[in-house]
């Protein structure tokens, strides 16, 4: 069996640098490593794990790893691979399996390869793991602990698999973890999208008519972080809430179909399927860029932008023209996959402190839970939510005002009201 397969093994030293860029802003994880080099908690245990391949993922990998267990890593995007980090984890003793732009059978490849080291907890994002291992690998099923996903369309397929009883073991929802989804998503993305498209582009945001459709976690943070660059935002939600707050948030509110004839620049953050889509391709102005930052490559339409299209050219490795009949140029970018790793590094490592924090915690929780736990989707005890956050506000030298016993008190009981 392969011990790794990666782009380039010659470009490990480049990689063990931004390892080490990403090691000194992620002092929680850093203090986390210690405890786990100390405790050797995770002696002999196989962990597989399906994430983006990047220069924090590579701080989780080798944590665990002085833990004692033995890591074998995919990418969770065909697109998301650091190849330089890649190769340091291969020449440091990981099974790494992945490079930036596969094919889909390359990448359904690569998770293959992680199953064959048959893991006992599963790390997911986007949980094409765990889902391979329903439909092709169910054998590997008696061994497995656990297993943790990251991101909100992973919770999302969970969460149908246990109402369908399809769920056949324990999974941490780190995603839904206080310290991870109210910082990772609005401002890891809102930040790391804009990158994203800046460093395709290089185009001024300030004074551009910027549509973000989907104001939820990702989608907020995004808006925010374009009105802070000077553009006009405007959103796009199915959520009549979430539609209220982008309103009251300042941000006008349309519809995909108006929404699509004013935008410069149009990026979605859904979470589903096809949400711009031939109609909205008809209406859209010369030269407009479109990006993704949800999950899954499908919720800007390219088979539907294919059918349309008179001419489609690749400009660079990130952007696609398509040019339409009406002489329209639209520029896709990072192929409809997550702009922010396609397109630059992913998340900030401050904001993967926090996430990753989360994930190795929950693997400590689930082996602590061993063999108790039922076959569903898992949150993440708040013990652990609160450690992360307390961990990173000491890092952060910020102070965190401690209750009196009167005021826990009165915080948990009625008898006083009016004096
Ligand atoms: N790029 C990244 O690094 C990154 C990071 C975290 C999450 N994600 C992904 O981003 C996506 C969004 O995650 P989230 O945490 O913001 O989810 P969320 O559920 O908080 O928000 C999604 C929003 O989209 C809205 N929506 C759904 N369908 C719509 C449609 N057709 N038109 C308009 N609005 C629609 C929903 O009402 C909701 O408000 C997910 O796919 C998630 O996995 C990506």
């Amino acid at each position: 069996m392969d011990s790794y397969r990666v782009r380039d093994v010659e470009s490990a030293d480049r990689g063990r640098i931004a390892i080490e860029w990403a090691e000194i802003h992620m002092p929680v994880l850093m203090k986390l490593r210690k405890r786990f080099e100390s405790d050797k908690a995770l002696t002999g245990l196989q962990v597989g794990a399906c994430l983006h391949v990047t220069k924090e993922t590579a701080v989780l990998v080798e944590t665990m790893a002085l833990g004692g267990a033995k890591v074998a890593l995919c990418g969770s995007n065909p697109l998301s691979t650091q190849d330089d980090v890649a190769a340091a984890l291969a020449r440091n003793g990981t099974n790494v399996f992945a490079w930036k732009g596969q094919t889909s059978d390359e990448y359904y490849g690569c998770i293959r390869n992680v199953l064959g080291f048959k893991p006992q907890i599963t790390l997911d994002d986007g949980a094409d793991l765990v889902s391979t291992i329903h439909k092709e690998r169910t054998d590997l099923i008696s061994g497995i602990i656990g297993g943790t996903e990251e991101t909100t369309t992973g919770v999302v397929r969970l969460r149908a698999m246990a109402r369908d009883q399809a769920l056949k073991y324990p999974i941490v929802a780190v995603n839904d973890a206080q310290s991870k989804s109210l910082f990772d998503n609005p401002l890891g993305t809102g930040q790391s999208a804009l990158d994203g498209i800046i460093r395709a582009t290089n185009v001024l945001l300030a004074g551009k008519d910027i549509v973000v459709v989907g104001y939820g976690r990702v989608g907020s943070g995004i808006a925010e972080r374009a009105k802070g660059h000077g553009a006009r935002v405007t959103i796009v939600e199915s959520n009549p809430i979430n539609a209220l707050r982008a309103s009251m948030a300042g941000f006008r509110v349309m519809t995909m179909n108006e929404a699509a004839k004013c935008g410069d620049i149009i990026i979605t953050a859904t979470g589903d399927v096809n949400v711009v889509r031939k109609e909205h391709f008809h209406e859209m102005k010369d030269k407009t860029i479109l990006a993704n930052a949800g999950h899954f490559d499908v919720e800007i339409s390219k088979p539907d932008l294919e059918e349309i299209s008179v001419a489609r050219r690749k400009l660079t490795a990130c952007i696609d023209q398509y040019t339409l009949k009406n002489g329209c140029r639209l520029f896709l970018l990072a192929e409809g996959r997550l702009v922010n790793l396609g397109c630059a590094e992913g998340h900030p490592s401050e904001v993967m402190d926090l996430s990753f924090s989360i994930q190795l915690l929950s693997v400590e929780y689930l082996l602590r839970n061993k063999g108790k736990l039922l076959p569903t989707v898992i949150d993440v005890p708040r013990e652990g939510d609160y450690e992360v956050a307390r961990l990173k506000l000491q890092a952060m030298g910020a102070g965190l005002e401690e209750l009196t016993e009167e005021q826990e008190h009165y915080l948990v009981s009625w008898e006083m009201g009016t004096e």
